[in-house]
């Protein structure tokens, strides 16, 4: 009798340790997919001046927060690719993210700036990054600076 709890209980234990080591897996794989040595960079302590392109100041603040870990490219979810200005322009499945030149119309920046954008607690953008990250749709939310898209882009 006693012997036969005894193997149960070991049984449950070895379980249980399974269930958590298996959540761990998934947990460090939805955040560190995409990850690259940008996330190793200091955070951004003022909006870069001048024109900002989406690889050099946009995805290195997307890739801090996970973003591209979750919205991975071709479709990730919510079927968004954040990884490049091309997915986002193309957006998921409420449309476009990015309304070019005009941030304050874009979903993404509604997103970020509401803070349910990266959903887990504690881990919305700072408020320079989310500058950072209007600047860029305002200058026009290309792959890089094009002074013919925008009628007035702030580029001082
Ligand atoms: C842990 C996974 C996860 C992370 C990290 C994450 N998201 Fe999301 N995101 C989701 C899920 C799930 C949805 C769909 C539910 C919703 O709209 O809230 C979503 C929806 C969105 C949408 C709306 C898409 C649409 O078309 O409806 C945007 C924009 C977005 N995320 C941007 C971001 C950005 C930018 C970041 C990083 C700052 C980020 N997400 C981080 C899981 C994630």
């Amino acid at each position: 009798m006693g012997s036969c709890s005894d193997r149960l209980s070991t049984m449950y234990s070895a379980l249980s340790i399974c269930v958590v080591t298996l959540s761990t897996l998934a947990a460090s794989a939805c955040i560190n997919t995409g990850d690259s040595p940008y996330t190793q960079r200091e955070e951004l302590t003022a909006v870069p001046s001048g024109p900002l392109s989406f690889s050099e100041h946009v995805l290195p603040i997307f890739q801090r927060h996970g973003c591209t870990g979750c919205h991975g490219a071709g479709g990730g979810t919510a079927q968004l690719d954040t990884t490049s200005a091309a997915g986002l322009a193309a957006g998921g499945r409420s449309g476009a993210a990015v309304s070019p030149c005009a941030a304050s119309d874009s979903l993404l920046q509604t997103r970020l700036a509401d803070c349910s954008m990266p959903p887990a607690q504690g881990a919305c953008l700072t408020r320079v990054e989310l500058d950072t990250v209007a600047r860029w749709i305002d200058q026009g939310a290309a792959a890089t600076f094009d002074a013919g898209i925008c009628p007035d882009p702030p580029v001082d």
